[in-house]
């Protein structure tokens, strides 16, 4: 019998927009449904993580960094070790951070500051996460290994993940 590949398995595969679309929209819908009613933070960062990487195969790196005592701290995530402290004024999760609006990155080579926690990272989006007061709670950080990977899709969508699970 054969068995199906494991979709934990990185791909990389950056997709196109219909497809992308299609795999945000069940990603969203599965969302609602599991977390439906939870408030524990952290439950829902890792869960999150969990079914974002799974819909997207171009996501190697997925997570969250918290506002902790005036910088940020790693959180929950998904992939390689990521960095332990990012201080506001340092990368793309600090430029988040710091401005309050999603950062993308198309090319972290060209991104002066960008903090490589893992070399094979090659583009990055960074979307600021607000609780119901409209306070900085945290940064959610996503990684591919090709270049491009992110575009207004990706924020649209993470922006709304942000804001349903986590700002009301
Ligand atoms: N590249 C990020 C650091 C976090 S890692 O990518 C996991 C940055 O420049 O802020």
């Amino acid at each position: 019998m054969e068995t199906a590949p494991s979709r934990l398995a990185y791909q990389g595969e950056v997709l196109a927009p219909p497809e992308k679309t299609a795999a945000y929209e069940d990603a969203v819908r599965q969302l609602d449904s599991i977390l439906a009613g939870e408030s524990h933070m952290i439950l829902k960062m890792a869960t999150i993580n969990c079914v974002l990487r799974e819909a997207l195969p171009y996501y190697f790196w997925v997570g969250f960094y918290l506002a902790h005592d005036g910088e940020l701290v790693v959180g929950p995530y998904q992939g390689t070790l990521g960095c332990l402290h990012i201080s506001y004024d340092r990368g793309v999760c600090g430029a988040a951070a710091r401005t309050g609006s999603v950062q993308i990155v198309p090319d972290v080579e060209q991104f002066p500051g960008h903090i490589a926690c893992d070399s094979n990272s090659r583009s990055e989006i960074c979307v600021p996460v607000h609780d119901a007061a409209g306070r900085l709670i945290a940064v959610f950080d996503v990684d591919s290994t090709k270049v491009d990977s992110f575009d207004a899709i990706d924020e649209a969508f993470l922006t709304r993940i942000m804001t349903r699970h986590f700002s009301r």
